[in-house]
């Protein structure tokens, strides 16, 4: 008998995170869970000092490398503490004096983190417009004179709004990547940091990867009460093994990573994340005497897509529908009301476009 369900059985899974993961990934975990290739225990009983599991963070990190097209002078952390932590790390390791893009609930977090942390200044703040709009590209953020780095928020998960365009500055550049990593293309030589939860669009939560110049991981700049454990330093010298690591996880978005190179990389993903996102929005765009996008339309996310009813009760209507059609976790987040879609790389065209039908059988 199988373990698995069949990929029928499946629902149309719109979370936001952690959020889908192929079947595809599901029946290679399934299989190889029991008995890790062949050795007798599954990946969650062996060392993580073993010579095999050594193996599998070396084959994630060359994954995440050649996705990212990362050259020799970048390293990738696998840590945890979710990209929370990092809001923290960040200017524990390169600050204080970071310039912040404050473009949502999470970008908030990061700015209030820093603050704890020493002097920040926080550059934008889409706050009083309810964050529906960013930065144009026109606009340069260079900070003040001691200013150490701007640190953005590319895809603002609660409320669906992505930068398609990298901020103006001549400070070095860190990002939040959590909801858009490895959904398209990037120049990562731009950016001196970037880090991501895993959970979204590259395997479970508990994963948090680090990605950075080697010397900005390496050369430990910080304040002499930094805890070891918040170093980047220590993790970079440890190969990411300081301490025990989430051996499954780390696993899992090596799969991950290895399912997207399936799907032709970052740019086959990229190209996949319009046509789904398009659905969608082009399906909510027929109806806008029906619907109401959060976000501003030059800013829509390719990965969470936010939009309402006229009412909330119209709204409750919708989502009893979606679940009658085995269309879950739509739900908007309590900040914003209304719904959200969020259709990271896992995400089937076919739930997208089941999604798109309902929008507009309802709308009718
Ligand atoms: C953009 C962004 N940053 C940070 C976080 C917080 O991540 P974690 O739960 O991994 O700490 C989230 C979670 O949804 C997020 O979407």
């Amino acid at each position: 008998m199988s373990i698995l369900p069949t990929p029928n059985s499946r629902k149309h899974n719109f979370s936001a995170g952690p959020g889908a993961l192929p079947f595809e990934v599901l029946e290679e975990i399934a299989r190889e869970l029991p008995d890790f290739r062949g050795l007798g225990i599954s990946i969650m009983e062996m060392s993580h000092r073993s010579k095999e599991f050594e193996g599998v963070v070396a084959d994630t990190r060359a994954a995440l490398t050649r996705l990212l097209g990362l050259g020799a002078d970048y390293e990738i952390l696998l840590i945890q503490g979710g990209a929370s932590q990092q809001f923290a790390m960040v200017p524990m390791n390169l600050g204080p004096g970071g310039v912040y893009l404050n473009t949502g609930e999470w970008a908030s977090k990061a700015v209030e983190e820093a603050q704890r942390w020493g002097e920040t200044f926080e550059a934008y703040s889409g706050k009083a417009e309810t964050f529906r709009d960013l930065p144009s590209e026109e606009q340069r953020f260079d900070g003040p004179v001691g200013a150490k780095y701007l640190h953005y928020t590319s895809n603002n998960t609660l409320y669906g709004t992505q930068f398609h365009h990298l901020p103006r500055t001549n400070l070095p550049l860190v990002c939040d990547v959590s909801s858009d990593f490895i959904s398209r293309p990037v120049d990562m030589t731009r950016f001196d940091l970037v880090y991501a939860g895993a959970q979204k669009n590259a395997g479970p939560s508990g994963v948090t990867i680090v990605v950075a110049k080697r010397d900005v991981l390496r050369t430990f700049k910080g304040d002499s009460r930094v805890p070891t454990i918040f170093r980047y330093q220590t993790h970079a010298e440890n190969e990411t093994m300081y301490n025990t690591p989430n051996c499954f996880g780390i696993w899992v978005v090596g799969l991950m990573a290895r399912w997207v190179e399936r799907q032709g990389g970052v740019a086959a993903m990229e190209v996949l994340g319009r046509e789904k996102a398009d659905l969608i929005y082009s399906a909510i765009d027929e109806r806008p005497d029906f619907y109401q996008g959060h976000a501003v339309k030059a800013v829509r996310s390719l990965m969470n897509i936010t939009f309402r009813c006229a009412t909330e009760a119209l709204d409750e209507a919708f989502m009893a529908e979606a679940d009658r059609r085995s269309l879950i976790s739509l739900k908007g987040h309590r900040k914003v009301g209304g719904m959200r879609a969020s259709i990271y790389n896992a995400v089937p065209k076919e739930s997208v476009a089941a999604l798109a039908d309902l929008i507009r059988t309802f709308g009718r």
